[in-house]
C-alpha cells in the first residue's frame, strides 16, 4: 500500500497552501487504502472524483494567490496544473471505461503526480509568497 506521510519536507512554508496540500494527501491516502482493500468500484470512483475536485479547487486557489502577488512564474505553473488535471482525468476515464480496479502502478503514478508538483513548482511558489505575504 502506498501512503504519503505529511512532514516538513512537503511544507511550502505558506500555511494556507500547506493546509490544502494536507487535505489532498489525506484524500490520496484514502484512495490508496481503498484500492488496496479492493473496495467497491463506485466508492473508489467517488474518492477519485473528490480528489480531482479538491485538486482543481486548490489549483485555482494557488493561481489566485499568484495573480494577487504578481508571481512571474504564473504561466508555467498554471500550465503544469492543467497538465496534471488532464492526466488524472484520463486515468479516471480509463477507470470508468475499463471497469477494472486501479493498479498499484496507477496509484504510484498519482503519488508522483501529487508529491512531484508540491516539491517542484509549489516549493518555488512558496519561497516567493513567503517573502511577499
Ligand atoms: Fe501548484
Amino acid at each position: 500500500m502506498t501512503n504519503i506521510t505529511w512532514d516538513k519536507s512537503l511544507s511550502v512554508e505558506v500555511d494556507e497552501i500547506d493546509e490544502d496540500h494536507q487535505k489532498l494527501v489525506n484524500l490520496f491516502n484514502i484512495l490508496s487504502n481503498s484500492v488496496a482493500q479492493d473496495d467497491d468500484a463506485d466508492y473508489i470512483d467517488a474518492v477519485l472524483e473528490e480528489l480531482i475536485t479538491c485538486t482543481v479547487w486548490h489549483f485555482r486557489h494557488e493561481e489566485r494567490l499568484m495573480l494577487l502577488h504578481k508571481y512571474q512564474g504564473l504561466m508555467e505553473h498554471r500550465a503544469e496544473h492543467n497538465e496534471l488535471i488532464d492526466s488524472v482525468r484520463e486515468l479516471q476515464q480509463k477507470f470508468s471505461d475499463d471497469k477494472k480496479p486501479l493498479t498499484q502502478e496507477e496509484i504510484e503514478f498519482l503519488e508522483g503526480w501529487l508529491t512531484g508538483h508540491i516539491l517542484g513548482q509549489d516549493m518555488r511558489l512558496g519561497f516567493f509568497l513567503m517573502k511577499v505575504m
